[in-house]
């Protein structure tokens, strides 16, 4: 099998440049696991845990699983001022279990960059802008995920699509750029990589494999979905999130057009209903997190098979480009 060698494969010691991003209640040590030993990598979302204990144990489990490099998901609520105290827990966790990189998200990781960089770890913080990308640069990340506008979950506010959003934010920053959703084949990989980027991360084509750990309604959900499927919720608290349309979907929308306010809205998309749509296969009951790619995922396959075939695709999509790329 041909390899793609990228800045990400060797800053992160991984085969392929092939991450998972993090998913509240999701990404756990077992699935995370699956895509280390299928040669890409992902992180354990740390806001899944109840406590710093719960995630260390998980951290450990991990170990036994995979003797590959993993990473933690440190998500942040968007506010100004201190972090949350169980963020400052999670970081400490981090720190002294050795985890060789991070995902951040949620709000600049300004607070979190001393202890991080005191323990050598290496830090990706994932985004929407090249604005704060460049100013993310500054306070001394290793890297970038930028996230377009048709990807699951939080899209930021800027509305700009991949294709515009990587080259650009490519030629303005020193460190490496990771693409980050709407890819979910060797098509988007390849073409991630053309556009400069060091690595692709994913998503909803991870949610929705055999290895997932959500219900199979859930998953035949984003299979049966088209790239028209989905709804950006809390436009209107200017923190939008794009989701599978479903009933709770429909509710959150028909709220906010009527002006609901931040607590009535917050009511109605509360973490804890994701965790219970996902454990009993009610796939109406929840925000579910997902993006326009899903149009691309046709059937659950096992993680390994997404990795292979994406990258056995660019492969031959490699050959192709040489083959129509005359030289004059
Ligand atoms: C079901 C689901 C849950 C997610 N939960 C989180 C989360 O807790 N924290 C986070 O930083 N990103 C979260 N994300 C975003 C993903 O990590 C990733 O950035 C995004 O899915 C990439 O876009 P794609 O779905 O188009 O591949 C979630 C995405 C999905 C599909």
């Amino acid at each position: 099998m041909q390899k793609f060698k990228t800045k990400i494969t060797d800053m992160l010691g991984i085969e392929h440049p092939i991450l998972m991003g993090g998913m509240q209640w999701i990404t756990k040590a077992e699935f995370v696991a699956s895509v280390c030993n299928a040669g890409g990598t992902g992180f354990i979302t740390a806001e899944s845990f109840e406590n710093d204990q719960a995630l260390r144990d998980e951290i450990k489990k991990m170990r036994t699983l995979t003797d590959k490099p993993f990473g933690v998901n440190i998500s942040m609520l968007p506010e100004v001022g201190n972090l949350a105290d169980r963020t400052l827990g999670f970081l400490d966790v981090v720190c002294e279990e050795n985890i060789p990189f991070v995902e951040t998200a949620g709000r600049k990781p300004t607070l979190l960059m001393d202890k991080l960089k005191e323990a050598g770890i290496k830090v990706i913080h994932k985004l929407t802008s090249v604005r704060h990308a460049i100013s993310a640069q500054q306070v001394g990340v290793d890297a970038v995920t930028m996230i377009g506008f048709g990807s699951g979950g939080h899209v930021g506010m800027d509305d700009v699509a991949n294709f515009i959003l990587i080259p650009q934010a490519v030629r303005h920053l020193d460190i490496p750029v990771v693409a980050g959703g709407g890819i979910a084949d060797g098509r988007g990989f390849l073409a991630a990589l053309a556009m400069g980027a060091e690595a692709v991360l994913l998503g909803t084509a991870f949610f929705a494999t055999e290895e997932s750990p959500v219900h199979k309604n859930i998953k035949e959900k984003i299979v049966q979905a088209h790239e028209t499927d989905t709804s950006l919720i809390m436009s209107s608290i200017k923190n939008p999130a794009r989701c599978v349309n479903n009933k709770l979907v429909e509710d959150v929308l028909e709220a906010e057009s009527k002006g609901a306010s931040l607590d009535e809205i917050l009511a109605l998309v509360i973490g804890g209903r994701g965790k219970v749509s996902y454990e009993s296969g009610d796939p109406e009951i929840a925000p579910i997190a997902c993006g326009q790619v899903a149009g691309l995922i046709h059937e659950i396959k096992p993680v390994a098979d997404v990795v292979n075939d994406i990258i056995n695709e660019a492969c031959e999509l490699h050959d192709r480009l040489d083959r129509i790329a005359l030289k004059q």
